[in-house]
């Protein structure tokens, strides 16, 4: 198969930057954007691997990064796939920029659409579709800029994090507060921080899982499932899975131990939380993959704390990235992951042999054409 990889390199999104600069923010003050700006960028490592995982199971393979040129590029390109991984910078659709493109140029592309995308980078909209299906998920209210904050009848210890973010952007160890006054504080400090509304949910203090699935229908698929630990965090820690937890204490050099996979569950816990993943994807639309974030309540409920449809997918396994990790051990190696997904999504699509026989058809024409 043809496949374009559409991504958000590093690269890419500080040109992004610093185009937003110039045409909007123009004539503002302009504070240095926040340390973890730039979490969600593809690295060179990554979009390289992906390319090369895609190369070694006979694709053709090109990348496009998801900037001005993309459409350009895909127009031109037109392949038989686009693999999207792109996460963009700014918007409300910056994740839903490749699957609205892929569907003006009737290309196929893998992963959830513009919709599924959109509202899933909204963590209050997603609650608010979570709440109306009956499952179960932390109760929360939202604080826009310059709104009167009123936290009365609200029960503390709560998580304060931006709306519209992932990667743990804008959650760190102070993003947990156990009263009122600080949890104002914080509001005010991550609304200037990350020009965003913020989401102030009641905190799930059970334990913590994350859940990868792919396919559609009825071949959708749970994998193992992956339990999070904090015993590894410093001890003051607060127990999340915070930005200093993700990207501060946790690198390739000295991984942090936090992960089980499969996680120890008893048959009925396991149950729960896959049918959980499975009631959470179908309501959202979700296709293809997604990776599911899972926290217990105290009554040992499986809450929903969100939905990633464009999950990170690091190849090196020392990433501690979660998706390849449960692929990993339901026996995928990275380019059996990929290949599958790219897989998962032809049968969505309706390719497989007919567009072999339809792209060669296509060849021969050309060549009988030319030869005239
Ligand atoms: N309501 C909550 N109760 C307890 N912990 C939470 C809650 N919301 C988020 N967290 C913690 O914060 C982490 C990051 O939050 P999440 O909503 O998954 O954001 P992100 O999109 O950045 O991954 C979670 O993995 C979890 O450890
Ligand atoms: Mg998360």
């Amino acid at each position: 198969m043809r496949i374009a990889v559409a991504y958000s390199s590093k690269k890419g999104l500080q040109k992004e930057y610093r185009k937003h600069l110039e045409e909007f923010l123009f004539d503002q003050e302009e504070e240095p954007p926040p340390s973890d700006f730039f979490a969600e960028g593809d690295s060179e490592c990554t979009i390289n691997a992906v390319m090369e995982a895609f190369r070694s199971k006979g694709h053709t393979v090109c990348g496009v990064e998801a900037d001005d040129e993309a459409p350009v590029n895909l127009a031109r390109s037109r392949p038989d796939m686009v693999f999207n991984i792109a996460e963009g910078l700014f918007g409300d659709f910056r994740e839903s920029y490749i699957p609205m493109v892929c569907e003006r140029l009737g290309l196929p592309y893998s992963g959830s659409g513009p919709l599924t995308l959109a509202v899933c980078l909204n963590k209050e909209r997603t609650k608010e579709i979570l709440s109306y299906h009956s499952i179960p998920n932390a109760r929360f209210m939202t604080v826009s800029p310059n709104e009167k904050i009123n936290l009365d009848g609200f029960k503390f210890p709560a998580i304060i994090k931006p709306v519209a973010e992932g990667s743990s952007k804008g959650i760190f160890d102070d993003s947990v507060v156990d009263d009122a006054r600080t949890a104002k504080k914080r509001i005010v400090e991550k609304i200037r921080k990350y020009r965003q509304p913020v989401i102030v949910e009641e905190f799930l203090d059970g334990r913590e899982f994350t859940v990868a699935a792919w396919g559609n229908g009825t071949g959708f698929e749970v994998l193992p499932i992956i339990s999070i630990s904090y015993d590894e965090l410093p001890s003051n820690a607060r127990k999340i899975y915070s930005y200093e937890a993700k990207w501060v204490w946790d690198t390739p050099e000295k991984p942090l131990d936090i992960f089980k996979c499969p996680a120890d569950l008893t048959s009925k816990e396991k149950k729960l939380i896959e049918d959980t993943v499975r009631k959470t994807c179908a309501v959202l639309g979700v296709k293809d993959l997604c990776r599911v974030d899972i926290r217990f309540d105290s009554k040992g409920v499986p809450n929903v704390l969100e939905l990633n449809p464009l999950p990170g997918i690091l190849p090196n396994p020392d990433d501690n990235s979660c998706f390849p990790k449960a692929a990993r051990t339901a026996g995928y190696n990275y380019p059996d992951m990929l290949d599958n997904i790219i897989r998962i999504a032809a049968k969505r699509w309706g390719i497989g042999k007919e567009s072999e026989n339809r792209r060669t058809g296509e060849r021969a024409a050309k060549k009988s054409r030319k030869s005239k």
